[in-house]
């Protein structure tokens, strides 16, 4: 039977490219929400050109009433990508909290709110991926908010696995390391301008410090996600799969 998958931020960079790819590698139903109207329909109609099937949702994962909407209108699910998300620097002797607070919003209480308005949606069998990064793994300075929100979802994940194991619903989260998409491009912009280099030369020291020495394409990230999001996956129980060309080897 076709599985169906939601996703989270499935209109633009890692969510649309794991979207792309389930529906063309394993034929799923996809379940896209966003905020972007436009943007969601240009990837669900890229999905329906390559033969699949998809619904889209525009949605903030920040609006709990707006998910719990989506959720009594899309049927049973069989999988739930928690992809959605926004990064940027929150120094600590920064102006204003607000932007911390936007992103602890959508970052971790976000895929919290996603989880929480789906999971009636899923029964035994089903698959939920949380996704995290190597920031989820150490510090970077002038990242607060990211790496606290990328950390917690971890925990996240670690605790709703236990949770939710008898009733067969499994869950993990995945921790990518650079993935070129809008995201990663700002962040270069972002750095490179804190750390008084050009964006060029601050990319080159990033590529090197990975072991693979290159960033990666989002459909790359898609792979690992699919395994974790597979009903044959059932041994990988609350833990977070690194995706980052060996910079986090544990
Ligand atoms: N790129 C990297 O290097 C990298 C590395 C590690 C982890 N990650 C993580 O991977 C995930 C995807 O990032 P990306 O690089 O693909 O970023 P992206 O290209 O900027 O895409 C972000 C996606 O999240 C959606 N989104 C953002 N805020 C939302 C909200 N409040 N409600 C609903 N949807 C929202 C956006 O859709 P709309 O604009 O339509 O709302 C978009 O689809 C994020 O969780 C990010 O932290 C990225």
């Amino acid at each position: 039977m076709t599985r169906r998958i939601l996703i989270t931020g499935g209109s633009r960079g890692i969510g649309r490219a794991c979207a792309l790819h389930l529906a063309q590698a394993e034929a799923a139903h996809l379940v896209l929400l966003g905020r972007d109207a436009k943007a969601l329909a240009e990837t669900a109609e890229a999905i329906r050109r390559s033969g699949g099937t998809a619904e889209t949702h525009r949605a903030d994962v920040t609006n709990r009433p707006r998910l719990a909407e989506v959720a009594r209108e899309v049927g049973h699910l069989d999988g739930l990508l928690a992809a959605a998300g926004i990064s940027g620097m929150t120094p600590v002797d920064g102006e204003s909290d607000a932007y911390f607070d936007e992103i602890l919003a959508a970052d971790l209480t976000g895929p919290w709110n996603t989880v929480r308005a789906f999971l009636p949606r899923m029964g035994p069998g089903g698959r939920i991926v949380l996704v995290s990064s190597v920031l989820g793994r150490f510090g970077v300075p002038g990242y607060g908010a990211y790496c606290a929100a990328k950390h917690g979802l971890i925990g996240l994940a670690k605790a709703l696995a236990l949770e939710l194991i008898d009733r067969g619903i499994v869950v993990n989260a995945v921790a990518p390391g650079w993935v070129d998409t809008d995201m990663a491009q700002t962040g270069i912009r972002q750095i490179a301008a804190a750390t008084g280099q050009t964006e060029a030369q601050f990319r080159t020291r990033a590529e090197a410090a990975v072991p693979v020495k290159r960033f990666f394409q989002p459909d790359e990230i898609a792979h690992g996600v699919a395994w974790l999001l597979n009903p044959a996956n059932t041994m990988q129980v609350g833990q977070c799969l690194n995706l980052d060309g060996g910079v986090v080897q544990s």
